[in-house]
């Protein structure tokens, strides 16, 4: 990694529930849930790229009846993250969800884990140049299903890239469902559909790079 963040004590935001972080958490939750609410009872497939310790989507199936019709892939570089993530899905005693410690910038890391029907993008692109979230949405038709939805996540700051990782998930495909961005807070939350092709995931493409 090349990130100059701990990313394990990034974590320790969240231990406040009124704290901003737990607010875009549960944001992210409930749009996970409404969408599991939507697609049940058929089986489902999630992938979550720099997944953290994967609690937007564990906390959420900890709640469910349903959570055995999802096969999830969790993919998160930080060691320790990942452990935590792991303990999660074992104390759930979930065996379709796999926590995979590898970076998710290289697109060989989603190889058997796509085309999934929801992919999470959160806590990413305020980490990596604009660049690289102009080239991580370009590939998201290689990571969607059909009619696939994509929750995302964004800071807001000067100068805000909002607007333009809007307008490049419509160019590629998927349509905006839902975009929050509380006047309160910097945070902002995007949901998309894919309603574009699938397209066969590109073997070796660098995709995004954490530089913070
Ligand atoms: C801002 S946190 C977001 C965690 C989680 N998605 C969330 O929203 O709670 C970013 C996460 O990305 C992980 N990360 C950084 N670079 C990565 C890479 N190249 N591949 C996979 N994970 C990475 C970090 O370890 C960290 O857990």
């Amino acid at each position: 990694m090349h990130s100059t963040t701990d990313w394990e004590s990034w974590h320790t935001d969240y231990d406040d529930p009124s704290s901003l972080l737990s607010e875009r958490l549960r944001l992210v939750q409930r749009y996970i849930a409404d969408w599991l609410d939507v697609s049940a009872p058929r089986p489902v497939t999630v992938l979550s790229l720099c997944a953290g310790d994967g609690r937007d989507l564990l906390e959420v199936l900890e709640d469910r009846t349903d959570a055995g019709r999802v096969t999830a892939t969790l993919i998160e570089a930080d060691v320790r993250n990942a452990a935590r993530a792991t303990e999660h899905v074992v104390r759930l005693n979930l065996s379709s969800i796999e926590v995979r410690c590898t970076d998710a910038g290289t697109s060989n890391a989603y190889h058997r884990a796509v085309p999934a029907d929801l992919v999470l993008l959160c806590g990413i692109f305020g980490n990596i140049a604009d660049d690289d979230v102009q080239r991580t949405i370009a590939a998201t038709p290689q990571l969607c299903n059909e009619n696939a939805v994509v929750i995302w996540t964004r800071h807001r700051r000067d100068p805000d890239l909002t607007p333009h990782i809007r307008e490049w998930f419509r160019g590629h495909g998927l349509e905006e469902e839902h975009f929050d961005a509380p006047d309160h807070a910097a945070y902002s939350v995007g949901v998309h559909r894919f309603v574009g092709e699938p397209k066969p995931l590109d073997a070796d493409q660098r995709l995004l790079t954490f530089i913070k």
